[in-house]
């Protein structure tokens, strides 16, 4: 029996939009803060039955997965094409539980297929000592179940571009990270639907000014970059800021449209604007597929990150 765990990561700099949605190439660079804490547990065991299965793991400690029809063939199809790919012969169970409840805000889908990938390494090391993958091998291998996951390999910045996923290393460490839950009534467009639909939008072609999304990640994905290295906090909350409202105004546009922005998470995202501009400091503030807000606060910030969850928690998480 092998258990591992793989945390969960926030993408700063966004992956939407597939280049080819088989393989879950990205059309443009990615950049991400890993989130130790969250974490997704597998436990895989092989059976004497004749095919694979999945089941939610249950322990003091965690929270159940729940899985759909559709969630829990794309993680068995996960499992058979790490199989094939480690030549790992046999049948197994595979347990998954996260230690966040499903409703935090965070898709556990990251820290799944992590989680998963792993295992089956570790089950293959179990058989065959002698093999050796690297960290960069096996996130491209989970990148092929579910493409956030490849970055949830490397801790604390994980950037994914066209060479795949690495570390990279940046001067800011240590953040505080936690994420505002907003219930949405909306009907839920999963991520991976988003990631097909952003394409109809204008926008995805150009924007106002001529550019490209894919050329305006990439541009905020250097401009983030530069300005962490220069410690330059405002400016680096400024571009996380453009970026998640560049990646909402896609889905706001596509055809068809959809959103995931109600109006208390409107209201609650000009307050912390107005918050930020008043007092200069602030967190970085992001949204993926979601109506969840993810805020990251600077090390030495600790009270003020108990301020801003105090202020702004409808129900949060550290
Ligand atoms: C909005 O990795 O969930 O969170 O590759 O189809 O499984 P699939 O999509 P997924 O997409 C995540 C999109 C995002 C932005 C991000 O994490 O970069």
């Amino acid at each position: 029996m092998i258990e591992v765990s793989a945390p969960s990561n926030i993408a700063l700099i966004k992956y939407m939009g597939k280049q080819n949605s088989k393989s879950n190439l990205p059309t443009n660079a990615s950049l991400s803060y890993t989130l130790e804490k969250l974490r997704t547990t597998v436990v895989l065991e092989e059976v004497s039955s004749s095919q694979d299965e999945w089941i939610p793991l249950s322990g003091e400690d965690f929270f159940k997965i729940e899985l759909s029809e559709k969630g829990k063939e794309k993680f068995l199809s996960h499992l058979q094409r790490m199989k094939t790919n480690l030549q790992l012969s046999g049948f197994y169970r595979v347990a998954s539980a996260n230690n966040f409840p499903s409703d935090a805000g965070l898709a556990s889908s990251a820290s799944s297929f992590a989680a998963l990938t792993l295992a089956c390494y570790d089950m293959k090391r179990q058989k065959n000592p002698s093999i050796n993958i690297s960290m960069e091998k096996l996130a491209e291998l989970s990148r092929q179940g579910s493409g956030s996951s490849c970055r949830s390999f490397f801790s604390p910045w994980s950037i994914w571009d066209q060479q795949g996923a690495r570390e990279i290393s940046l001067p800011i460490q240590n953040l505080h990270h936690f994420v505002l839950v907003y219930e949405s009534r909306a009907k839920k467009v999963s991520s991976s639907e988003a990631h097909l639909r952003v394409l109809s939008s204008p926008f995805f072609a150009k924007d106002s000014s001529g550019l490209p999304r894919v050329e305006r990640a990439e541009k905020r994905l250097e401009q983030l970059i530069h300005s962490f290295q220069e410690r330059h906090w405002e400016k680096s909350f400024e571009i996380c800021w453009d970026e998640f409202w560049d990646m909402h105004e896609l889905f706001h546009t596509s055809e068809p449209s959809f959103s995931y922005l109600n109006e208390e998470v409107k209201i609650v995202l000009k307050r912390m604007k107005e918050r930020w501009q008043k007092e200069k400091v602030g967190p970085l503030i992001t949204l993926d597929a979601g109506p969840n807000i993810h805020c990251l606060f600077r090390e030495e910030d600790t009270d003020l990150a108990k301020s801003w969850q105090q202020e702004f928690q409808p129900r949060g998480m550290a």
